[in-house]
């Protein structure tokens, strides 16, 4: 997208080249990745495209990982997609890899990622200010729950579209910098984190576009503005209601991992056996995927 999105016309050409090209399924977005650790041209070139295309990609490790191993190669697996630059995170161990999963610990207690419980739409580090954005993340399944857990997944640029089709005054006040105010809380991190005020669609110098954005109803002050309400509304129905034909639904399993330029995502709540919890690993950079 360049930033002459602003001009009626070639606004309509990337509109229509990105709703003709967005892949139909989860089937359409899944790449099977031999080596994690290297994966090859090839491999490298399905990813992105589907990256491109919708701003994610499903990879299939074909060699299962587990412990140590599975943390290092994922790392050296971003890499290869210029997603190094991994964010300081307090859940994070020294890797910077988060384990999502049902948890006790104290630096993760309380917060919902941590439980069973389903997650509303949101993308990640929404309560970060514009200044450090969360532009990318991966999140590979190590062990799937025994029920559950599947996560909806829509590209923001799609959401962007739709405000943009019913109404242009809608999409322009999403990207009003006092948009969306997150409150000061203590996070996930611990740390106290301070109000953050911004935008929830942002387009940088090169028209690429980041996403701030959650559906919780609860710490979030939007804009008092009539064309912010009526946006906010409307985004809840294409999500919340399911209205969006383009949402793709999947429940990764082991071995299994998403790459994103940090898309509009859901998960449901799920059931855990017992010996054998459900267990993600989660990276998020600054940068996004390069070469999308
Ligand atoms: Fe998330």
């Amino acid at each position: 997208m360049s930033t002459s999105i602003e001009n009626p016309a070639a606004y309509k050409t990337w509109r229509d080249a990105k709703l003709a090209g967005y892949p139909a399924s989860a089937n359409d977005i899944r790449v099977t990745i031999a080596d994690l650790a290297v994966p090859t041209e090839a491999e490298r070139a399905a990813i992105l495209d589907r990256c491109r295309r919708c701003g994610m990609a499903i990879y299939e490790s074909a060699k299962p990982l587990s412990g140590d191993d599975a943390r290092a190669e994922l790392r050296r697996f971003a890499a290869t997609f210029g997603l190094w630059d991994i964010e300081d995170h307090r859940s994070a161990d020294s890797d910077g890899i988060v384990a999502i999963e049902v948890t006790d610990q104290s630096s993760k207690r309380g917060f919902i990622p941590y439980t069973n419980r389903p997650l509303n739409w949101h993308t990640d580090g929404y309560y970060n200010g514009p200044h450090e954005a969360i532009r990318a993340m991966i999140l590979h399944c190590v062990r799937p729950a025994s029920a559950g857990g599947e996560n909806a997944l829509l590209d923001p640029e799609i959401v962007y579209i739709r405000l943009r089709d019913q109404n242009p005054a809608l999409a322009a006040a999403m990207t009003h910098p006092e948009a969306m105010t997150i409150p000061e809380s203590v996070e996930e991190d611990g740390r106290t984190r301070p109000t953050s005020i911004g935008p929830v669609f942002a387009f940088d110098a090169g028209g690429k576009l980041t996403t701030r954005y959650t559906a919780r109803a609860r710490n979030v002050i939007w804009r008092d503005d009539d064309d912010t309400r009526a946006a906010v509304a409307f985004i809840d129905q294409l999500l919340a209601k399911e209205q969006e034909p383009l949402i793709i639904k999947y429940t990764l399993a082991a071995g299994e991992g998403l790459i994103s330029n940090n898309v509009l995502h859901t998960r449901t709540g799920f059931e855990n056996a017992a010996g054998a919890e459900r267990l993600l690993l989660r990276g998020r950079y600054a940068k996004r995927i390069t070469g999308t």
